[in-house]
């Protein structure tokens, strides 16, 4: 995982490294640190902690007037988290400086060959592995930092992007891509090197996203020079981007956390997610990815779904929905599983990925494994241009706008929206169900962005329960059909930012195991809408009753049975049953959000979490 940035150009380099940092702390934030060149010398600061801390000890970088520097915010694979560990690495020389997002697998065997060519090494890390490699080939190849770089990388296997500065050459910074994303921001006469273009919008919205097995020689008020790695190809033309993001998006706009935004955006960027895709008054849903390759998905023999965490929960809700409408069988899949399973993939397979922030490796390693064994693979993704939107042969983006909180929310909610408008798009098509059934369908779609608005009135009843159960040690999260996954992506919401310990079952299973956890100390969340098996709930929430367990139901307006045997309930609007996931995990996602902050939790940034897991 991790973050970098750099900065070559006119401007002063630290403040737009430490902003750069913050944004990308997402992707990591258990140790950081900064180099910038200063007169002939490199100034490095860096300690474990977050970018505020980095900051708090920086102050004398803070003052140089550098335009060169590179910065890096951590999330540890190789190395505990502490100030050696940190990035940026220096070379045995002190001349190279490196900042590396990825995992040098091999780095044991060549740390080993350059300690026995007098190399000393001060961390644990891979990357001090790599800076030194370089370092050792452009001493003994007698070659400039950017073939050095190149030759030290083909001997290398694993996952980078790196960026790599020398102090005799300051007019330059090298980068290179395999695996791990990397964007260059093109301004004028100066360029930003980042993990993903937030860290630059406000300078330029002309980025260059570098591919896999590329690399890069920026040098200030020269055309960009990029180079493919292995045949050592210049790259005419490479691909420049236009940028669509506002610093507005990226920033808190008021809100006390990240998540709490993102949760409130829920209503409209669900209405964008629909916005030119679902015409309700045309009576269609146009998705031209989809129509391009219609005759695959009426044709196809199974569908493969592959995510991790939340994108993996909305996945088995998508289960749900394509067999339900589209009565095509459905799989869903861990892609960690997945990828190292041996499955079976015929050609009339397809394989759909889900993923917000595009870079997660196991999902986009199963996406490679899934073409080479033919299949069609259609990607449902967040970030525009991330390597999975890149790797698959067609797909949609899911239009949430960037996602911060490390949380997942609203890109779970589009993703749901992606999901119901394909399985509806097929279904249609192929005549699984009837063009009135569909009709039926694509207007309670479009009215679930007013309703999500709506239930974001159970914010105040979710912070009440929040307060008596924050010190609750476990919790149970129940639900069936639909609302099954809405349950483990609860329990899962819980965990990660509050720390306590819970558990999504569907509800008939816990007379086979959990039934045995219930007591006066058990607090049950209960998803109950008054559609699908609202009856066989009914039952369940009985049983827990009788049990002395604590009963918090998510039930539909109007509801009367379950509100008079549940302990606190929060009414959400009526909505079809396939789509009431995507109203029910709203007051979930408040619930955890505000027993996270009654705990003193770091909502944002939950401790050992990183937004963008870019390691196996
Ligand atoms: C949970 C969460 C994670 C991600 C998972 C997959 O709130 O955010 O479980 O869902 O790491 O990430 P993406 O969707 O980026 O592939």
């Amino acid at each position: 995982m991790c973050g970098i940035v750099g900065y070559i150009g006119s401007k002063e380099a630290y403040p737009i490294i430490i902003n750069g940092l913050k944004r990308l702390e997402y992707r990591g934030y258990d140790s950081t640190g900064v180099v910038l060149y200063k007169e002939g010398d490199l100034a490095l600061c860096k300690t474990k902690g977050k970018v505020a801390d980095l900051e708090a000890i920086s102050s004398k970088l803070a003052e140089s007037k550098s335009t060169i520097g590179i910065g890096h915010t951590r999330w540890a694979t190789h190395g505990e988290p502490n100030d050696v560990n940190s990035h940026p690495h220096l070379s045995n020389s002190g001349e190279l400086a490196i900042i590396h997002n990825g995992i040098i697998e091999n780095y044991d065997a060549i740390k080993t060959q350059l300690v026995n060519n007098g190399f000393v090494f001060h961390s644990d890390t891979d990357t001090e592995v790599l800076i030194n490699l370089i370092e050792y080939v452009k001493q003994q190849e007698g070659v400039k930092l950017g073939k050095a770089v190149q030759i030290a990388l083909k001997q290398v296997i694993g996952a980078y992007a790196i960026a790599v500065f020398d102090v005799k050459k300051p007019n330059e910074i090298v980068v290179a891509k395999l695996g791990s994303p990397l964007a260059i921001g093109i301004g004028e006469d100066e360029y930003f090197i980042a993990s993903d273009a937030t860290p630059f919008i406000e300078f330029t919205n002309n980025a260059l996203y570098l591919e896999d097995g590329e690399m890069a020689i920026i040098r200030q008020g020269r055309e960009l020079r990029v180079r493919n790695i292995n045949d050592d190809i210049k790259i005419e033309n490479p691909n420049i981007s236009t940028l669509n993001i506002s610093l507005d998006q990226i920033e808190k706009s008021g809100y006390d956390h990240f998540m709490l935004k993102e949760i409130h955006e829920q209503p409209d960027v669900v209405r964008d997610t629909l916005r030119g895709r679902l015409l309700v008054n045309e009576g269609v849903i146009k998705m031209s990815s989809i129509d391009d390759h219609l005759n695959k998905f009426i044709g196809a023999k199974r569908i493969l779904i592959i995510a991790c965490g939340t994108s993996w929960h909305a996945g088995l809700v998508g289960e749900y929905l394509i067999e339900d409408l589209a009565r095509i069988p459905v799989e869903v899949e861990y892609a960690s599983e997945f990828r190292y399973r041996n499955p079976i993939i015929t050609k009339d397979d397809i394989v759909i990925p889900i993923s917000q922030s595009g870079e997660t490796a196991d999902t986009l390693a199963a996406i490679k494994l899934a073409k080479e064994m033919g299949a069609f693979v259609y990607g449902i993704c967040n970030v525009v241009g991330s390597s999975i939107a890149r790797e698959t042969h067609s797909g949609a983006y899911t239009h949430a706008g960037p996602e911060i909180g490390v949380a997942s929310t609203k890109a779970f909610t589009t993703q749901l929206t992606v999901l119901a408008l394909l399985a509806a798009k097929i279904a249609v098509s192929k005549g699984s169900i009837s063009t009135t059934e569909f009709h039926q369908f694509i207007n309670q779609l479009d009215a679930i962005p007013n309703k999500i608005a709506q239930v974001m009135e159970s914010e105040s009843k979710a912070k009440e329960i929040a307060k008596e159960y924050a010190d609750a040690t476990n919790f149970l999260y129940l639900g069936r059909g639909y609302n099954f996954p809405v349950a483990l992506e609860g329990a899962l919401k819980l965990k990660e930012i509050s720390y306590i310990h819970a558990e999504g079952y569907p509800a008939a299973e816990m007379k086979h195991g959990p039934i045995a956890l219930i007591d006066e100390n058990m607090p049950v969340v209960v998803i109950a809408p008054k559609r699908g098996h609202y009856e066989k709930i009914v039952s369940n929430v009985m049983e827990i009753k009788a049990r002395k367990g604590k009963i918090i139901a998510i039930v539909s307006k109007g509801d009367t049975e379950i509100v008079n045997l549940a302990d606190h309930y929060i009414e959400i609007p009526d909505s079809a049953e396939p789509l009431t996931p995507m109203i029910t995990t709203i007051p979930l996602q408040f619930l955890s959000y505000y027993i996270a902050v009654i705990r003193g939790c770091n909502v944002d940034q939950p401790r050992n979490l990183a937004k963008s897991v870019t390691v196996e």
